[in-house]
């Protein structure tokens, strides 16, 4: 599988870029996260676990949409509750039962979970997580520790912070992952309202970490807010507080909810989660049936059919064989596989006179040709087949060929075709 072709990708990508700017929705969709020549741009459909661009170009799908494509595209059952949802209505002008049905489902699968209310993306809950934390303690500042969407509140902590108030800016402050030292000499302070972190991305917490963290918010009266926007029901059905056995106060979750559907949650303790009636956190779409009609047959789904598991077994032969050729390639120095085995994220290296963008650029540019949609991490769902990963596999050891000459033969120069991929803000 071949691709090749994706001249009209280009094209496409000249004419969004006249009334879109980047072209694109969403960062990392964006022509600037690709190699620039030879890169699918747009797509036109799904099925399972591949898609297909604007030229006509089969890949299997490793991006999954940046997650949320848990069961894959065009799953029937999630398929057939949002048809069937479609024939009685969208938005109506009060709540629905499917509401109370969804929280219900959350409230048993979730440890931490005794109230729940809905967001259409990961930003809205991580947002009202904030505010939550924040009315309920009576403070401002919050730790953070991942990524957390593109609020003022988060953003303004990163280095691509223009747009937001410096005062706001200050109010955030990035702690290192597994470093209870450092989180506790700011808790001490007693000013902060909440930590937020995501469970665990490129590292594994150390033993006790998680728990740790939870004990010194309690010791200083802070919020514990478990950012599970990517763990949830991908680590296991309740997330990864219930994978790791740490129940948090607040958490997050969206992507993997609705499989694809914009949908999703602020979950947390009773006493916490009753702020809720006195702070504002409301939205026309916050109870949109489609939505909700496809988060409940998503989540039925994962339960009944095991999913998370296939997930973590899938996962862990993929890292398994990409590993071995890594090493048989001698390429630890050059391209590494972390995180667990449900999301495993690529880490491009600095090697010699090259940089990890180089690298990134060119493994991209050869995994894309190879019918591999990939970019930083191996988003895999439960539509990819024994196939597919023979596929991906293979791709893999014709890419690490051409890894291996370009930087142990010094042939980057002729074997990279496009500009490198310019580096942006870095938020794990
Ligand atoms: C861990 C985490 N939290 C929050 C978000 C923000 O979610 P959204 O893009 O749906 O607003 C993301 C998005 O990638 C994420 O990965």
């Amino acid at each position: 599988m071949y691709c090749t072709d994706v001249s009209k990708s280009q094209e496409l990508l000249q004419r969004a870029l006249k009334t879109i700017p980047l072209g694109s929705q969403t960062f990392s969709k964006a022509y600037i996260q690709y190699p620039e020549k030879t890169s699918p741009l747009f797509l036109t459909h799904g099925q399972g676990s591949r898609v297909w661009d604007v030229d006509g170009n089969e890949y299997i799908d490793l991006v999954s949409g940046l997650l949320p494509n848990v069961l894959g595209y065009n799953d029937p059952d999630v398929n057939f509750a949002i048809q069937h949802q479609l024939q009685k209505g969208i938005s109506f002008s009060l709540s629905t039962e499917l509401e109370i049905q969804l929280a219900e489902k959350l409230c048993s699968i979730i440890p931490s979970a005794e109230k729940i209310r809905f967001g259409k993306n990961g930003t809205d809950v991580t947002s009202a997580a904030i505010r939550l934390a924040r009315a309920y303690t009576g403070r401002d500042k919050i730790a953070t520790c991942g990524y957390h969407g593109w609020q003022d509140w988060y953003i303004g902590s990163t280095t691509r912070n223009k747009g937001v108030p410096k005062a706001v800016c200050g109010l955030t402050s990035p702690v290192p992952y597994n470093d209870l030292n450092q989180l506790e000499t700011l808790l001490k302070t007693k000013e902060y309202a909440a930590v937020i972190m995501e469970p665990c991305n490129t590292t594994m917490p150390a033993a006790g970490y998680l728990q740790g963290v939870k004990d010194l918010c309690e010791t200083h009266g802070s919020v514990f807010i478990l950012d599970e926007i990517i763990t949830g029901f991908r680590f296991a059905l309740g997330g990864a507080q219930q994978y790791f056995g740490v129940t948090p106060h607040l958490s997050c979750f969206g992507k993997a909810m609705g499989n694809g559907m914009p949908i999703s949650a602020i979950v947390g303790c009773t006493d916490i989660m009753k702020e809720m009636e006195e702070i504002f956190f409301s939205g026309t779409f916050g109870g949109e049936a489609l939505s909700i009609a496809a988060a409940i047959a998503t989540i039925d789904k994962i339960e009944k059919e095991d999913v998370t598991d296939q997930l973590w077994s899938f996962g862990k032969e993929l890292a398994t064989q990409i590993q071995t050729i890594i090493n048989d390639h001698d390429l630890n120095d050059v391209i590494g596989i972390l995180g667990l085995d449900p999301w495993r994220i690529l880490s491009y290296k600095d090697i010699d006179s090259y940089t990890s963008f180089d690298i990134k650029t060119l493994f991209i540019q050869e995994m894309t040709k190879r019918g591999i949609l990939i970019n930083g991490s191996f988003n895999i769902n439960f539509a990819h087949t024994i196939l597919d990963q023979d596929k991906i596999v293979a791709a893999f050891k014709q890419t690490a060929e051409i890894l291996s000459r370009a930087v142990h033969k010094n042939e980057m120069s002729n074997l990279l075709v496009n500009p490198t991929i310019k580096p942006l803000f870095k938020v794990r």
